[in-house]
Formats: structure tokens, sequence, C-alpha cells
């Protein structure tokens, strides 16, 4: 173990693939996150993920909070076991609704049809139809365990994460119940559904530092439209403008929000 008690430098690409964990030099779905970090490590509060799975983005910024000497905490909630059930609004269809009121735009659109058809493609044999439970590659992520995860972080020497197991239906408002005083600094929206976003957003946005940003991971998805009827939602009765991060990597949009 180095000084930063963790075992590897975590300087090079193959480090992080061997492990399984998102590299933080180079992911673009956490450039915006991992950007903003870097700039605001004095901004008080700790750092929260909603949809933790595996482990690779929270290990990932557990990692650069070690390497940046970043004193906070990082949360990570999850069942660890999958999704629990699915809304009306999580159904695939739903994209076809919300380029109609203009709530996708067209070219958005036209990567969701191309990415179903390429999904159906590979299926070589009969085409399937697609639903929330089979449009991953992880399918509803249900193959976890919270213990390999925990296995893995001590391994790591990782001993500013901690975990918090199960809906965050209940979750979620115990944990903000039970610690009044904790802020979030930067957090990871990262729960692929409709009913998950709903719930998460009024916490987060009663907590979120004015200084703080919070990622939507699926605010731009090919395969989740209620995270964005979630956002949509929430953002017209607070009054909230969703920021697009710049990136000239490619035109996979990145969604967050700042108060
Ligand atoms: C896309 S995965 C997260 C991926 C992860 N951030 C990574 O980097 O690999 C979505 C996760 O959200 C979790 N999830 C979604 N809705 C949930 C809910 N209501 N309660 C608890 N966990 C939920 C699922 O169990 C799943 O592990």
């Amino acid at each position: 173990m180095n000084k930063k008690n963790l075992p590897f430098g975590f300087n090079n690409d193959f480090e992080f693939n061997l492990l399984n964990i998102e590299n933080f030099n180079q992911s673009l779905r956490l450039k915006a996150l991992v950007k903003f970090i870097k700039k605001n490590k004095n901004v008080k509060g700790d750092y929260f993920e909603f949809g933790v799975y595996q482990g690779s983005s929270l290990l990932s910024v557990a990692i650069l909070f070690k390497k940046l000497n970043i004193k906070k905490k990082v949360y990570g909630f999850d069942s660890f076991s999958g999704f629990p059930k699915y809304d009306l609004q999580d159904n695939i269809k739903n994209f076809k609704k919300l380029l109609l009121k203009k709530q996708i735009s067209k070219k958005h659109y036209e990567k969701i049809k191309l990415f179903l058809k390429i999904k159906k493609f590979k299926q070589f044999s009969k085409p399937k139809n697609f639903y929330p439970k089979n449009i991953s590659t992880s399918l509803n992520f249900s193959k976890n365990s919270q213990k390999s995860l925990l296995e893995k972080i001590k391994k790591l020497g990782l001993n500013n994460i901690k975990l918090v197991k199960g809906n965050f239906s209940k979750t979620v408002p115990n944990f903000f119940k039970r610690n009044k005083k904790i802020s979030i600094f930067a957090c990871n929206i990262d729960c692929d559904l409709y009913h998950s976003y709903k719930i998460i957003l009024p916490f987060v946005w009663d907590r979120l530092n004015k200084k703080g940003m919070a990622l939507l991971d699926e605010y731009y998805s090919l395969k989740f439209p209620g995270a964005r009827i979630a956002c949509n939602e929430f953002f017209k009765k607070n009054k909230i403008k969703p920021i697009k991060a710049i990136s000239l990597d490619n035109d996979f949009e990145r969604w967050y929000i700042k108060k």
C-alpha cells in the first residue's frame, strides 16, 4: 500500500480495466463530474451515488478522492439485487412520446432507433422486444452482491466508502432523516428508472450544496425514457434548467444540474 492507502498507482488504463473500474482519466460518462471534483475540492459536503451495481463508477470516484487527498465520504446506494418494479413510463415506446412533445431531439430519436435496430440484429435468431429488464447488457442488474463489492473495497483500502443497501424508497428518506447535517458536494444519479429518479431528485435537490453538482446519467439515454420523464416533471415543478456538458469527444449528450 502506498501513502494514500491504495495498492496500485492507478495511472494506467489497464489497471482500471483489470479491476473493472471506470478510469476517471478517460471516462466520457464521468468527464463532467471528474472535472467538477478536481476544480471544487473545497466545496462542502460528501459524494453520493444512486445506482452502484458492481461499483465501476463508485470505486473510480473513491480512488480519485484518495489520489487528490480529498477527505470526503463516498456514499453508494443500491438494492444490490437489481431493479425493483418498473413503471409504465419506463417502456421504451415512451421515447416516441418524448419526441412528439419535443422533449428529445430528432437526432436523439434517430440514435434510439439505430440502437434498437443493432440490438435486434445482434439476436440473429427471432427479433426480441425490448423492455427495461432486457435492454441493458447487464439485464436487470440482479446478478450482484454487496458482499463481493465490500470485499473489493476492503482489498483496495478504500475506507472512504459507505454502502447503503435496499430500495431507494426506504433507504434514501431514512438516510437523510437520520443525517440532517450531511450535504451533497457532488452526486451521480445512475439508476435508469422513472420511479427511482422520482424518489431521489427531491432529496438531492434539497441537500445539494449551492456550489455542488448532480450528474444525471440517463437524462440522455437510448434505453430508459422514464429517467428523462421523471427529471422533466421535477424540473418543471421546481423551475430547474438542466445543463448540457460540453464535449467534443462524441455526440452522446451528458447532463447535470446545479443550484
Ligand atoms: C446502471 S446500474 C448502475 C451502474 C453503476 N453506476 C456503474 O458504474 O456500473 C443501475 C443500478 O441502480 C439500481 N437501482 C435502480 N433503482 C433502484 C431502487 N429503486 N432502489 C435501489 N437500487 C436501485 C440497480 O440495482 C442497479 O444496480
